[in-house]
């Protein structure tokens, strides 16, 4: 029977996987003629079970090499269904087998599985009978040589590096992560809640946001037409006057004259046209270059939403809403940051999971997170276990036993002011910080890393830190000082989750925010939650990116992301 702490899901994939091995037949992908490689290769007996069967498959070739005097060749195919590849053998009367060899190149093929000579290391092998299509490279121009490519390489060709090993194990991993989450706070009764991209509030007060705007766009536009079309002179303007008071006097003399309707009616006609011809001219006129201003400052009310807008850096505020109406949200999506920070632990553009509990403090909060990580590290032994070993196997020799220490192990939980205790403690025994050590610095990455993997050595949850360093939302302590705010820290990667309980006391929050020189305007409709039927609660944000960097073993968070952006750069 099915473990009761297993994933409903993972039972699933390992159902389908032993109904598999148990027969001997294997079933087609979906929405696609062919049959993955992965079901093949992935079954606990490597796909021997297999053998004799007919079917069809696609794949890039990893490596190709041509054999016994170029009789046959034998191909590595990888679908990037799993890490494992198929090996394939065309003869010479079914391709052209030069075509075929170069590493990236794209084929289809029907075939027969058989078991290979014995001593070799496949459990099987596929010969070919009919090539159904090839997408052939040309290996003078492929970027990607089936040598060994670093990492750091590999980021210029952020469209082709899914076909690595690597980037296709990482985008594995994530894929299940992601699940990972949605099965998560699905099954604990949490609502997924979107919250916008584009925002007119800085949740963290920090300053960091990518501003939204089209003023420059449309002033580019702007300037290019005023050079085609030049605006109309003054004399134009009075031209058109003129014109206007000439058709007006027409129309009068005909009234007077007691003309017929239809000639009144078509001079009225004619006099309307010189209007609009006027006040079009009297526009175009107005039309300045550049940004615009008003009171020396740049003119928002003329921008797209009639105000400044920024891409969000945290969906927090917004789902708060939702929390204080359904009581259990999250939501999962990217977050932007305009951080200058060239580190291997920083992106400009980030996803975040951000869970929001009403009735719920502190405590519940470290509860939650530690539940969801633990639930994580859980998900990729059950479900991801090969490209796991891969990781271990090329990156982090401990990575696997990380994920079963924290999955198993309980969380170290201590004060803010016990961290700095301990931090002290260490800098007596002679280790040596580059940043200084004291109560009411901002804990730095050194710090953090030294806490959970040297002091502790599994992930430990830090609270209660001085206001000054959080945000304006996290609730007052009754010392005054402190903040009930929290942070996970994990072995490899420091902080990877910062959360809190948010203050719900309308009159705190609100000199909090002047406290720290915020506008309150923008926050007129958080303070609504508070004045309206407020309510206890908490939340947290985990950094997607990291939890990924936490897992694999990978030392820069560019690489765990498929289309990384920072300071510099954005590819595609
Ligand atoms: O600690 P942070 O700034 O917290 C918030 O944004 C809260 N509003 C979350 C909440 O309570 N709902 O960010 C949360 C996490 C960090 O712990 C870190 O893992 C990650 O987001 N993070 C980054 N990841 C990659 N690149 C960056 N520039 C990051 N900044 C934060
Ligand atoms: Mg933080």
């Amino acid at each position: 029977m099915a473990d009761q702490n297993t994933p409903p899901t993972a039972q699933l994939a390992h159902a389908t996987l032993h109904d598999q091995v148990s027969s001997s037949q294997v079933s087609k992908a979906e929405f696609s003629d062919r049959v993955l490689i992965r079901s093949i290769v992935s079954r606990p007996d490597g796909g021997a079970g297999l053998a004799g069967q007919r079917l069809r498959i696609g794949g890039w070739v990893k490596t190709g090499r041509k054999a016994d005097k170029d009789a046959f060749a034998f191909l590595e195919l990888n679908d990037g269904s799993c890490p494992g590849n198929l090996q394939v053998i065309v003869e010479a009367d079914k391709a052209d087998l030069g075509q075929l060899v170069p590493t990236g190149t794209c084929v289809s093929v029907d075939g027969l599985l058989k078991l290979p000579p014995a001593g070799t290391k496949q459990k099987v092998e596929l010969r070919v009978e009919n090539v159904l299509h090839v997408g052939p490279v040309d290996p003078a121009r492929y970027p990607l040589p089936k040598t060994r490519l670093t990492l750091e390489f590999l980021r210029d060709f952020v469209h082709l590096r899914p076909r690595t090993n690597t980037i296709s194990a990482v985008a594995r991993i994530r894929n299940a992560l992601a699940f990972a989450t949605h099965t998560f706070f699905q099954k604990h009764g949490f609502l997924y809640v979107h919250t916008p991209i584009i925002t007119t509030s800085d949740c963290e007060g920090a300053g960091e946001m990518f501003q939204v705007t089209t003023l420059i766009s449309e002033a580019e536009k702007l300037e290019k037409e005023l050079i085609k079309n030049p605006p109309p002179s003054e004399s134009d303007i009075e031209a058109a006057k003129l014109v206007v008071k000439e058709k007006g006097e027409i129309v009068s003399k005909l009234k007077s004259d007691k003309a017929s309707k239809g000639e009144i009616g078509a001079s009225v006609n004619v006099l309307k046209k010189a209007k609009e011809n006027l006040l079009k001219l009297e526009e175009r006129s107005k039309l300045k270059p550049g940004i615009p201003q008003k009171d020396g400052t740049i003119d928002y009310s003329q921008d797209f939403f009639a105000r400044q807008a920024f891409l969000t850096v945290s969906g927090q505020l917004q789902v708060e809403s939702f929390a204080c109406a359904l009581s259990s949200v999250y939501t999962f999506g990217p977050t932007f940051r305009a951080e200058h920070s060239h580190t291997s632990r920083h992106l400009a553009e980030f996803w975040m999971v951000e869970p929001e509990i009403a009735f719920a403090d502190l405590n519940d909060d470290m509860n939650c997170a530690e539940a969801y990580v633990k639930f994580l590290c859980q998900w990729l032994l059950d479900n991801c276990l090969e490209d796991m070993k891969f990781m271990a196997d090329k990156f982090d020799k401990s990575c696997i036993d990380r994920l079963r220490m924290v999955s198993s192990t309980p969380f170290e939980r201590i004060t803010y002011t016990k961290a700095v205790e301990l931090l002290e403690e260490a800098v007596k025994k002679g280790k040596v910080f580059d940043n200084k050590v004291e109560w009411g610095i901002d804990l730095s990455s050194e710090h953090e890393r030294y806490l959970t993997e040297v002091k502790f050595q599994k992930p430990v949850i830090v609270y209660n830190y001085p206001k000054g360093i959080k945000a304006f939302y996290m609730r007052l302590n009754d010392d005054s000082k402190t903040v009930a705010a929290m942070d996970v820290l994990v072995p490899r990667v420091g902080e990877l989750i910062g959360g809190s309980q948010r203050e719900e006391r309308y009159d705190v929050i609100q000199s909090r925010i002047e406290e720290m020189g915020l506008p309150v305007e923008p926050y007129e409709w958080y303070l609504d939650l508070r004045r309206f039927g407020t309510v206890k609660h908490s939340g947290f944000g985990l950094g997607f990116e990291r939890m990924l960097l936490f897992a694999t073993g990978i030392d820069n968070i560019r690489d765990v992301i498929p289309f990384p952006r920072y300071p510099g750069r954005a590819d595609l």
